[in-house]
């Protein structure tokens, strides 16, 4: 039985005295979700996120993180440094960053594996354009996606991995994939995953699903057998919403 796992990404929203709000907001609100609860916020909210969490439910998570230890790479950030900000999770290949800022399947991989040797908890995330699922390509495309971004990580490591099924064209346009269609995919990414690591890996690996997720439409993803969890943008910026989004089962 998978433990279902709701994550919020703030993507470039709340400051650092924000971050602190939002989070004492959301302490008392979902104190009681069944689920692992997860913020992954701004890396410079990281610091007043935790300290805000500290002794609730609530974990804290970055949104990207740079492949390298250490060196001249102005401007990026390494696992060690998210982890020792407090950290726990860090999203990965989200398609922001896919569409705007170059991200390859390759380079995805490259943060995994820098991120998972740091004792950081991944979420990565896969998904087609709306082009690619019209062609028919989706089932070959996300199980592509999957399988490069796990290379070299051992059975057990993937285990620990979360995937997130975000579709392109579902994130931030209100369209969301139906139930079934979010359920098909993400159980086309598990045997994917079962293929290549056995049975008893896909069966551990929590896999989410993201877009337009919301209060209104939860409950109907949940109870979906292959869906475990969820990775929420605009719903998670207000405490109410993205607490009724955590206590989906209430
Ligand atoms: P929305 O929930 O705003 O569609 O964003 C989804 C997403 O990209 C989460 O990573």
């Amino acid at each position: 039985m998978r433990k279902a796992i709701i994550a919020g990404n703030w993507k470039m929203n709340k400051t650092p005295k924000e971050a602190t709000e939002l989070v004492n907001a959301l302490k008392p609100l979902v104190k009681d979700a069944v689920c692992d609860v997860v913020v992954c916020v701004p890396a410079v909210d990281i610091a007043n996120a935790v300290e805000a969490a500290a002794g609730s439910n609530i974990k804290v998570g970055a949104q990207n993180v740079h492949f390298m230890e250490s060196g001249a790479y102005t401007g990026e950030l390494s696992a060690a440094m998210l982890k020792e900000a407090g950290a726990e999770y860090v999203i990965i290949g989200h398609s922001e960053r896919r569409q705007y800022f170059g991200e390859t399947d390759f380079t995805v991989n490259k943060r995994v594996l820098a991120a998972v040797k740091a004792g950081l908890k991944v979420i990565v995330c896969v998904g087609e354009k709306k082009e690619e699922r019209v062609d028919g390509y989706t089932d070959a495309l996300v199980s592509y996606q999957t399988l490069i971004a796990l290379t070299g990580l051992t059975p057990d490591e993937v285990k620990d991995v979360i995937i997130a099924y975000e579709p392109v064209w579902a994130i931030g346009t209100g369209l969301v994939a139906t139930d079934e269609q979010a359920n098909e995919t993400i159980g086309v990414i598990r045997k994917a995953i079962e293929g290549k690591y056995g049975k008893d890996v896909a069966d551990t690996v929590r896999i989410q699903y993201g877009g337009s997720m919301k209060p209104a439409n939860v409950k109907g993803l949940m109870a979906q057998p292959e869906i475990d969890g969820g990775l929420i943008g605009g719903a998670s910026l207000k405490a109410d919403e993205f607490a009724l989004v955590v206590n989906y089962d209430k």
